[in-house]
């Protein structure tokens, strides 16, 4: 193996930057393999002049910094390649152009690194004969067959972080502050910021919640001398019978279009049913932005080192994951396309009911 190229897709993340740095450190200082930068996600393989050589000199000092010193395209998907031509847009399949890319680039191998679309286009590139290997990017922590992916617990960092600051709001002003947390389809951040952030309702995608039980809940609260509730909403969570606040984009790649909502309509509830002052505050992209905590520095850095292990193996077509305390991989085509749920019925979702913390689970 001579040279490698490195993409991030999908949306920013913390840790992003300890993964390139990694995977920079550990081909060019240790295996003698030249490491060639692809800018804007899979856009870096489409468009002229954008890749770069990537050298331990000029990524250093990236190792805390947020987002992607490559950038990074969540619309830029090679199967479904959006092409504007004389002010008329065409979807087209630009896979082979792709390969073709990576052929004149002299890269024996590529590292993805990205969530579950990235992911899902870097398996149909490796059925093409592409050599790739992924890496699992994203604070949703949605990925299938990793423990964790990394910029999740940063995301649960800074969402516990605003949580502490919104308990003081709610105690001195005796009201219910609901707080709308990322995570798409799945209720990992709200679950465990609300945990970490003494939260006493978390509303998540996996238990559509009875809009009465939370009001239920809040003036139970009220009755027993709690004159403040914090509520945190995943902003893929609905009632029972309710629409979702988030829709996923029509690209294959895309992220989920982000309505919003999810928070505001939960609140609302609350207020009109409870007679309580309500307050909703939506964090948005504040948790995927900025410096990952050491958490997602350790994780960034063992999955980089763990992707370049892979290549020079030969053990292509696969995803680094973390397994308990061990990095180990599975076969890309195995997360392509799947979602990882929060389980309802075991760990963090029962530890939360045990000290008191309501879904809105029908009673
Ligand atoms: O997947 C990460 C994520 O931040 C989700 O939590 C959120 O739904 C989505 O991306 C937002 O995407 P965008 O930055 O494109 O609005």
């Amino acid at each position: 193996v001579k040279k490698i190229g490195v993409l991030t897709g999908g949306g920013d993340c913390p840790g992003l930057n300890a993964v390139i740095r990694a995977i920079v450190k550990s081909a060019v200082q240790k295996h003698d393999i030249a490491i060639t930068g692809i800018e804007d996600g899979y856009d870096g393989l489409i468009l002229p002049n954008k890749t770069r050589e990537l050298t331990p000199f000029n990524s250093r000092g990236i190792l805390h910094v947020g987002g992607t010193i490559l950038g990074t395209s969540n619309r830029a998907n090679p199967f479904k390649y959006r092409i504007t031509v004389n002010g008329k847009t065409e979807i087209r399949d630009v896979s082979s152009e792709v390969i073709q890319k990576t052929k004149s680039l002299e890269l024996d191998a590529l590292i993805v690194i990205g969530g579950d679309g990235s992911l899902n286009i870097a398996s149909h590139l490796y059925d093409m004969g592409c050599p790739v290997v992924g890496v699992p990017k994203t604070i949703d922590n949605d990925i299938l067959f990793t423990d964790v992916s990394f910029g999740f617990s940063t995301a649960v960092q800074i969402a516990t972080e605003m949580l502490d600051r919104l308990h003081t709001t709610a105690e001195s002003h005796h009201r219910v502050m609901v707080m709308e947390v990322m995570g798409r389809y799945a209720g990992w951040i709200a679950v465990a910021s609300g945990i970490a952030g003494g939260a006493d309702v978390i509303l998540i995608p996996e238990i559509p919640y009875d809009k009465e039980e939370i009001c239920q809940k809040i003036l139970r609260r009220q009755k027993k001398g709690c004159r403040s509730s914090i509520v945190v909403v995943s902003e893929g969570a609905k009632e029972i019978d309710g629409a979702l606040c988030i829709l996923q984009s029509a690209e294959e790649g895309g992220s989920a279009e982000r309505l919003g909502g999810a928070g505001e309509k939960a609140g609302l509830y609350i207020k009109n049913n409870t007679g309580i002052d309500v307050r909703v505050t939506t964090l948005g992209h504040v948790q995927r932005g900025g410096t990952p905590n050491a958490t997602d520095r350790i994780l960034s850095t063992r999955f980089g080192a763990a992707a370049v292990k892979l290549i020079i193996n030969n053990q292509f077509g696969r995803m680094v994951c973390l397994k308990g305390q061990d990095i180990e991989s599975v076969p890309l085509s195995s997360v392509a396309g799947g979602q990882k749920k929060v389980p309802t019925e075991t760990g963090l979702v029962i530890t939360a009911e045990e000290i008191g913390v309501n879904f809105g689970r029908k009673a």
